[in-house]
């Protein structure tokens, strides 16, 4: 009788506490409606028209700006209240200048709120984010977010244009190095854990910005991962394969999404109607707003989806692009468009009404320029404490992909060691594609890490990777015919014990706008490393690359090989640490690497076919005459210093609602090591063909040398349904498969009915 009277008690004081103190977000959200409302009901339609314009400052351009011309044009807009939004305006003196004459000098004083590509960091930066996902350490991916908030709201920045939660599945498209791989299931828990890092628990707060998810939707799949190629998916791999990711970061409360450049079903992202307005802000509820990509809504004359900028105009508003970047459409037409009768004001209202919300949450109203303080920038931008946090994750980032004969880790005594390869020195291109922010010459090259242990090594650059070095490389910048280093790192290679080889991209060889057809190792390097091969086989190969890369041969003849993508500014020290043993490698592919450009795409969660299998001699089953099908490295591939074994996998499905699989991993070696433990299904038979293999569950643990601990996940609905052809979510009785294991080529297998 106690125990009841007790918890009944308990219950009641939930009930009165939260009566009296009614969430603040609820009690926010109800204020702010009334303030936006009334705001809405006291602004002309020239200035609610002008909350929907985004320009890009008058400096940096991330697209194809538009002539200095338009500047004095932006800035009249600017004094007559006719701007919402800016990008690319960086530091705390360029903001408060701009925000000074929107909020002190138009009819209403809206704020501004100012936009950037924060990718990977602001100054300090994290590995690009491809690198970060390599980690499946949510943590410590919130954590970079974090610092990247703190330090982007510090110079004045409102809102970040990130994170990047397409799903692909081509090496060739440049992009791949700005999101989370292959994955949805993997991509929407990394895309939430970004979202929180830049949007922290409190919005109003100075050193919390608004997110984007971008880019809405579908850019992933450019046809032959060409940029800003025609994308063509059925709705069925739109659900379970391009949405979740988005569905995710809705439900997590991200501010803004971006849409994309390119067509869904023949229908221009930005003048989409179904994505935008039925699924975003219906079937999901987002409360936030959309922006266009740059210029995204002037580009469909060029899909052919609207005859003038005029009808573009038309066509985004109604569509539900609440916010024109670059486009010029909304300025120029969206007034006469709502006098004309072809765009309802409530279209205007809503998308308004939308903006407005934002700038409200994120307290711009209150003081907009809580951004504006120099004494914080001074502080904090690039702070010491950044360092470590940067570091950290790119240790965490690096994959392990090859170490036979237990080349590495190398020992602090080993003497005679060769460092070949222009980017072992280079300290640029480690930062990555996508640093609008960050500075040249500020990363932590390798050379220079590995002087923190051990003076016993000589550099040789072997040869030069672009023949001029510039920001923005281009293929015509690569050297493809000068050698003249090759004697000299030959030479070098010859003397030693063993050569750490750090080959691979330029730094802007990914990222916007830079496909590839080939996506072996640029101009020289390959020829370079089987000249040093051909002297030394103790080869340690460190990649330094925005994007996979097909390397059979340095698989098949290079005993040690580490991925380590573009590390951001702490990269030499982090290489260095995975070099030397200070760290145990714990990264895991969040894509795969093909064999051959020929491969692409590739992708593990692929479909059986119908001929999936070779059936005796014949050649009708699906496949190529000259290459295999399995990926180089497949996806969640990765080694460790230690050694894990899996056994005793249990899979109790008694409770159908929440089916436990748990497995036994050990730590066989003596070396404590971080393990990715990875739970894979297939639906066997359903309504549309799923996967052979799908990720529905990942735990990243530490185990001691000779340790072991058994790793438990729980299936329900959530994880075992799919969505049928009409975007209908559904969870079908069937017999399903589970792996768990290593990577998605290697693990325990079972099996359980759904009843
Ligand atoms: C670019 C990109 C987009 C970026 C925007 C602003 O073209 O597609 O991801 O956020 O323009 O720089």
């Amino acid at each position: 009788m106690k125990k009841t009277k007790l918890l009944l008690f308990a219950i009641l004081s939930i009930l009165v506490f939260n009566a009296c103190n009614p969430g603040t977000s609820n009690m926010n959200k109800d204020a702010i409606d009334k303030k936006v409302e009334a705001l809405l009901t006291q602004m002309t339609i020239e200035e609610k028209v002008g909350q929907m314009v985004q320009y890009n400052g008058f400096y940096d351009a991330t697209g194809p700006a538009p002539s200095d011309g338009n500047a004095q044009k932006k800035y009249e807009h600017l004094k007559n209240g006719m701007v919402g939004s800016f990008l690319n305006i960086k530091g705390v003196e360029q903001v408060r200048a701009l925000q000074k004459i929107a909020v002190e000098e138009t009819r209403l004083g809206i704020p501004l709120i100012f936009g950037l590509d924060v990718i990977h960091g602001q100054k300090t930066l994290s590995p690009i984010p491809l690198g970060e996902s390599a980690s499946w350490d949510l943590k410590a991916i919130e954590k970079s977010a974090r610092v990247a908030a703190v330090e982007a709201s510090a110079m004045g920045v409102n809102w970040t244009f990130a994170p990047m939660v397409d799903i692909y599945r081509d090496a060739r498209w440049g992009r791949v190095m700005e999101g989370a791989g292959e994955d949805p299931y993997l991509g929407a828990k990394i895309g939430v854990a970004r979202v929180k890092g830049f949007q922290g628990d409190d919005l109003t707060a100075n050193n919390t910005i608004a997110a984007c998810a971008k880019h809405f939707a579908a850019y992933g799949f450019v046809e032959a991962g060409k940029e800003y190629n025609t994308v063509d998916v059925g709705t069925s791999t739109l659900f379970n394969i391009v949405f979740p990711p988005f569905k995710a970061v809705v439900e997590a409360d991200v501010k803004t999404v971006m849409n994309a450049f390119n067509i869904v079903n023949g229908i221009p992202s930005t003048g989409n109607s179904f994505m935008q307005r039925e699924v975003l802000k219906g079937m999901w509820g987002f409360k936030g707003f959309v922006i266009s990509d740059w210029a995204s809504g002037a580009e469909m004359v060029s899909h052919g989806f609207a005859r003038d900028l005029k009808e573009a105009a038309m066509h985004a508003a109604n569509a539900g692009s609440d916010m024109d970047m670059e486009s010029y459409a909304y300025v120029e037409y969206l007034v006469d468009l709502v006098k004309e009768g072809k765009v309802n004001e409530s279209v205007i209202d809503e998308a308004v009404g939308r903006i407005l919300r934002v700038k409200y949450e994120l307290g711009l109203f209150d003081d907009p320029y809580k951004y504006c303080d120099e004494a914080r920038e001074k502080e904090l931008v690039c702070h010491n404490d950044h360092q470590q946090a940067v570091l950290d994750m790119a240790r965490k980032s690096i994959v392990l992909l090859k170490n036979d004969g237990k080349v590495l880790p190398l020992k602090k005594s080993q003497k005679k060691i060769a460092v070949i390869g222009d980017l072992a020195d280079d300290k640029t291109s480690p930062l990555g594609s996508w640093r609008v922010s960050a500075d040249d010459e500020t990363a932590v090259s390798v050379i220079e890490g590995l002087k923190k242990y051990t003076s016993n090594f000589a550099y040789a650059k072997g040869v030069d990777l672009v023949t001029n070095p510039v920001s923005f490389v281009t293929e015509l910048d690569i050297n493809t015919t000068d050698k003249r280093g090759f004697k000299e790192a030959v030479k070098l290679a010859k003397k030693s014990e063993v050569v750490v080889m750090v080959l691979g991209e330029h730094g802007f060889h990914s990222g916007e706008g830079r496909s590839r057809t080939r996506i072996g190792l640029p101009g020289l390097q390959q020829e370079l490393l089987e000249e040093v091969y051909k002297v030394n086989k103790n080869i340690v190969l460190v990649l330094m690359n925005g994007r996979p890369l097909a390397l059979p041969w340095a698989a098949e003849h290079v005993p040690a090989i580490m991925e380590t993508w573009h590390l951001g500014t702490q990269s030499g020290n982090a290489i260095a640490d995975v070099l030397f043993g200070q760290y145990n490698p714990s990264g895991k592919l969040p894509m795969s690497f093909p064999r051959s450009v020929g491969q692409c795409p590739i992708y593990y969660n692929h479909f059986n076919t119908g001929r999936p299998g070779n059936s005796g001699d014949n050649v009708f089953w699906s496949h190529y005459t000259d290459e295999e099908n399995t990926p180089l490295y497949p996806f969640g591939f990765g080694l460790s210093y230690s050694d894990f074994e899996y056994s005793d996998l249990v899979i109790d499905d008694a409770d159908q609602k929440n089916i436990k699989v748990s497995v036994k991993v050990s730590n066989v070696s003596n070396v404590e090591g971080e393990e990715v433990v990875q739970l894979y299904i297939r639906d066997r038979v359903a309504a549309v063909v799923r996967p052979v293999k799908e990720l529905k569950g990942f735990e990243k643990i530490v185990l001691k040398g000779k340790e072991s601990r058994t790793v438990t996940f729980l299936l329900t609905e959530k994880e075992l349904g799919f969505y049928n052809g009409e975007g209908t979510f559904m969870v079908e009785p069937g017999e399903f498969d589970v792996m768990v294991g290593t990577s998605s080529a290697e693990g325990l297998t079972g099996a359980f009915v759904l009843k």
